[in-house]
């Protein structure tokens, strides 16, 4: 049996999936991150792969840009796939002057312009906050690495070219860390289906400055992050 919006067979998800916008990147963990990794799902494109990170079962699929989009994969691969643990690995604009390029960022809660979540909750205003266990285990595997780790809010905005110019400002005095379209709803959508949900996150661009990571650099940015994150999911 299939989903509205995935192909794969039953039993085909591992019980935790890296959850990257891109499908290409889905695409390129399982080919150069996880061990034999096979295809479980290509509706319109959006791929998803299982394999193996230090001989545990994990997956990753793409879920495409913004909180609809990433509901419909986070929500099926739930209720039809019985996946529980859903761990964002994505990019954001950093809001916060201290953080430069390539910066990882665990989001542990996720405010939002996005309505999506008062939708769900009789429009009161539901806490998009991350799983703590999956906190903890990247914290913790970072801690133990000495990779420098920043934890702390993002905004997960609806729209890419936002019209308020005072946003960002506001942003910034309210102590965000960075922006980006997901963390908000995947973590409400969490809380309502009864699993983990995490968002991790590569600074790729700020915005108060003008330029971004280059290809290259979001490449190797993004893979250090997975693999982090990979260990951290995986560790005992
Ligand atoms: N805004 C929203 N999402 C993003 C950004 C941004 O500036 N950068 C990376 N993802």
């Amino acid at each position: 049996m299939s989903s509205p919006h995935i192909n794969a067979d039953p039993g085909a998800f591992a019980d935790t999936v890296l959850l990257p916008g891109d499908p290409r990147r889905a695409q390129h963990i399982a080919a150069t991150l996880l061990d034999d990794a096979v295809e479980v799902t290509d509706v319109r494109n959006m791929l998803g792969f299982t394999g193996g990170w230090n001989g545990r079962r994990v997956s990753v699929m793409g879920t495409g840009m913004g909180i609809p989009s990433t509901l419909i994969y986070a929500t099926e691969l739930v209720r039809f796939y019985g996946v529980r643990r859903l761990v964002r690995v994505g990019t954001c604009g950093a809001v916060d002057p201290d953080l430069r390029l390539g910066d990882i960022i665990v989001a542990l809660g996720a405010g939002t312009d996005s309505r999506v979540n008062r939708i769900r909750f009789r429009d009161y205003d539901l806490p998009a906050t991350a799983s703590w266990p999956l906190v903890e285990r990247v914290t913790r595997t970072a801690r133990a690495r000495g990779k420098p780790l920043r934890v702390g809010n993002v905004f997960s905005s609806d729209l890419f070219y936002h019209p308020d110019a005072e946003l960002r400002p506001a942003l910034a005095r309210m102590g965000f860390l960075a922006i980006e379209m997901e963390a908000a709803g995947l973590y409400c959508a969490a809380a309502e289906l009864g699993a983990e949900a995490l968002a991790v996150l590569t600074v790729s661009d700020h915005i108060s400055h003008p330029g971004g990571m280059t290809p290259e650099q979001r490449e190797t940015g993004v893979d250090d992050m997975t693999r982090l994150v990979l260990d951290a999911l995986t560790a005992d």
